[in-house]
């Protein structure tokens, strides 16, 4: 209902005459631009220099005097964020602001869904609207460097194009209810250990084929109309206030016209978060009381320290306009929008959407003797093991942490599928992490168990033994070191003791079924002795109830893996022949080199034959698609003309399935190296059995391209290539050779 009351305080701000100026007449339709001109000529420098920094943890002023609003942030990027204390991270324990948690982003990736993706961003930025926000904190889109990384369950995995695809429907989705995306962290910000002091060197080939596609994609493609800088440093410059990074390529390059907003406590220097393209600095710190101001913001880097270069003299105020202009464009575009829709909380169609990303994303890893799904005879017993089967996800992991309205665990969601079909009895099996609070927002549970791990495992075990099923739950936790902000995993290995828990429940039961709760690659030192794994990764508030669809057979498994899995942690690129986590400089910071280059996830492992436990694209379904032969159009690509590729695919199985239709291309001979193949195309085709489809993609020069450091530009080289489709990067079913003239 507010919106009622903005649009006549926008319209007045237009009317508004002041001293020694014509006012100029504008109506709510006139061009955002020129609203814009006619704000800048009414503000003062002191009211410029407010609008560029914070004034509460998440909202930055307006100008109240001139009606225009002050701009409220919220995360992200799964779900909206409790309210918070004016100047702390605690909730302010509101009663009416718990929402609906959406699945991380690794699971969105996994569905390799962009209709998927689109509901995912107009579902939460229909919750930010509804809880009045003007920016959504998030999408990430981090390249999922190593497995290590604490914050690869924000992300969207380790290919540039597939987190491209899925990027931009997420921001339309968001942004078509007159809330900004605010996509992060950029850029090359892939490790959370010493986010602040790392120093990343790579490569301008590798910088611009894999770090940056998906956030040039958000805003050539999406539109975003706000971009959060990184903690990281590049170039030893902090990626809030980077040069390059933001004045360069993401102003200068891509045109980018929104505004860039620090990460919460990433502006470190006054002169560069003037220079180089930080339009709004937030969360630098709020104890300006021990630095004896009054108000703590007034310390920002680009508050009071800003405002005495200009009175002096020292700096203009033509960076100080062009901030302003991004921020006046923001409001014009979120919450002076005239034509912004009212947004809605907690609706069916939220928790449906939820639940539905998470059927399309969970994977099905392994399922040896059709195992999965689940089909009940009369007097089944299922045991569920494991503290993943009952533990609340929401709460923790850092900024991404949530207050729900419910989430459904995976025990609860099992035991609903199954009721009346099979009697459902529970071991705990181990203990991994009990507390279940972050900011102030606890999870109400009380996990605690003081048994030894032995007699865990022996109770699990002994039950384990006269059960038709056994459903393990574990895997990691967003605790400390286990998939959280602002810590790495220690390890690739499965915390808590769960490898040894697991190894006897298959000693004890043939029909074991693990699902693995993660947002990264996991070791599965047990591999070859469970028959069925599902990757489940952090699923919201409907988490148990899209587990107990998949594994009842409710709903056929189509999701694919958005990253490798790793055998061993010395396997991934990063941990063999790429730095991490660097090497700390006298100085404090941490240079780390990234000197796998180009060849991040499976295009390392092409490269180098190392076969990895689970591959990019993998993912099994309850069904099978057979593919027929590949054939192209032409098979000769002229230098202005694109080609097709299509694929005939049929559902050679017995029941209806989605399958993703994954089309790489492989250079034959080039001047630079190049990956074995790349992906360049998918398609998510549902099929009932016995059903055909073609599937045809386009395949135009820039699929064919490599970025050449030495011209600066992405460069198609003539010769032949090949294009490769197929249902995993390691299961390809057919191909067929082209020449690009
Ligand atoms: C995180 C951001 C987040 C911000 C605000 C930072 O610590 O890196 O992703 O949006 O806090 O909570």
């Amino acid at each position: 209902m507010k919106l009622k009351f903005l649009f006549p305080a926008a319209f007045a701000l237009m009317t508004l005459p002041i001293a020694g100026q014509t006012p100029v007449y504008l109506d709510n339709s006139a061009d955002i631009e020129d609203r814009i001109e006619d704000v800048m000529k009414r503000l003062t420098v002191e009211e410029k220099v407010a609008m560029v920094h914070a004034q509460s943890k998440f909202s930055s002023p307006g100008v109240k005097r001139l009606g225009i609003p002050e701009i409220w942030m919220t995360d992200g990027p799964h779900g909206i964020r409790a309210e918070v204390y004016w100047d702390e991270w605690n909730q302010a324990r509101w009663t009416n602001d718990s929402c609906v948690a959406f699945p991380a982003l690794t699971c969105l990736a996994a569905t390799w869904n962009e209709d998927i993706s689109y509901l995912y961003g107009k579902s939460i930025g229909e919750e930010a609207r509804y809880r009045n926000k003007s920016v959504l904190l998030g999408p990430g889109v981090n390249i999922y460097r190593t497995p290590l990384n604490g914050r690869n369950f924000e992300y969207m995995g380790e290919d540039p194009y597939l987190a491209s695809e899925m990027v931009v429907p997420y921001i339309k989705g968001v942004q078509s209810n007159g809330v900004a995306a605010c996509v992060k962290h950029y850029a090359l910000n892939n490790n959370e250990i010493n986010r602040h002091t790392s120093n990343v060197i790579v490569d301008d080939r590798t910088l611009y084929e894999i770090y940056l596609p998906a956030f040039k994609a958000a805003v050539k493609e999406g539109g975003t109309w706000t971009i959060m800088g990184s903690y990281n440093l590049y170039k030893d410059q902090h990626g809030c206030h980077n040069e390059y990074l933001l004045n360069d390529i993401l102003k200068g390059e891509w045109g980018f016209d929104g505004a860039v907003v620090s990460d919460w406590g990433g502006t470190h220097d006054t002169d560069e978060a003037i220079t180089n393209g930080l339009d709004m600095e937030f969360g630098t710190g709020t104890n300006g009381l021990s630095t004896g101001t009054r108000n703590a913001y007034d310390n920002y880097y680009l508050a009071t320290p800003y405002l005495k270069k200009i009175k002096s003299g020292e700096v203009g105020t033509e960076e100080l306009d062009d901030k302003v202009r991004r921020i006046l464009r923001l409001a014009f575009r979120t919450v002076m929008r005239q034509d912004r829709p009212f947004g809605s909380m907690l609706s069916d169609e939220h928790y449906a959407a939820a639940r539905k990303i998470g059927n399309e994303g969970i994977v099905l890893l392994k399922n040896d003797g059709h195992l999965l799904p689940i089909v009940p005879e009369t007097g089944c017993r299922i045991l569920v093991v494991g503290e993943n089967a009952i533990k609340m996800m929401t709460v923790g992991g850092g900024s991404s942490s949530l207050k729900v309205q419910h989430e459904i665990s995976p025990l609860e969601g099992i035991r609903d599928a199954f009721a009346g079909k099979a009697e459902v009895s529970y071991a705990r099996g181990y203990v991994g992490d009990v507390s279940g609070e972050y900011d102030g927002v606890s999870s109400g549970q009380n996990l605690k168990d003081d048994r030894s791990a032995d007699e865990l495992i022996e109770e699990a075990v002994g039950k384990a033994a006269s059960a038709d099923y056994v459903i393990f739950v574990g895997g990691l936790n967003k605790s400390w070191q286990q998939d959280c902000e602002n810590s790495d995993r220690k390890g690739l290995g499965l915390p808590y003791g769960q490898d040894k828990l697991i190894e006897a429940l298959a000693e004890a039961n043939r029909n074991l079924v693990v699902v693995n709760i993660s947002g990264n690659a996991v070791a599965m030192p047990w591999i070859g002795k469970v028959p069925a794994v599902v990757q489940g990764w952090y699923l919201g508030s409907e988490a148990g109830n899209s587990i107990a669809d998949i594994l009842s057979g409710a709903v056929n498994p189509s999701g694919k893996l958005p990253f490798t899995f790793p055998a061993a942690l010395e396997d991934s690129p990063a941990h063999s022949v790429g730095e991490y986590p660097g090497t700390r400089r006298d100085d404090g910071i941490w240079d780390i080199e990234y000197k796998e280059g180009i060849f991040v996830g499976y295009r390392w492992f092409d490269k180098e034959e190392i076969e990895p436990l689970f591959a990019f694209g993998h993912g099994l379904s309850y069904t099978s698609f057979t593919y027929g032969k590949a054939e192209t159009d032409s098979r000769t690509m002229t230098a202005d003309g694109d080609i097709t590729v299509s694929v005939d695919i049929t559902n050679s199985g017995d029941c209806e399935g989605k399958e993703v239709v994954q089309l790489y291309i492989s250079d034959l001979k080039s001047s630079l190296p190049r990956p074995v193949k790349e992906l360049k195309g998918f398609r998510k085709v549902s099929l009932s059995p016995g059903e055909s489809t073609t599937v045809t993609f386009t395949i135009s020069k820039e699929d064919l391209s490599f970025f050449d450091p030495d011209r600066h530009k992405w460069v198609a080289e003539p010769g032949k290539f090949k294009a490769l489709i197929g249902s995993a990067s390691d299961d390809i079913r057919t191909e067929v050779p082209f020449v690009l003239e």
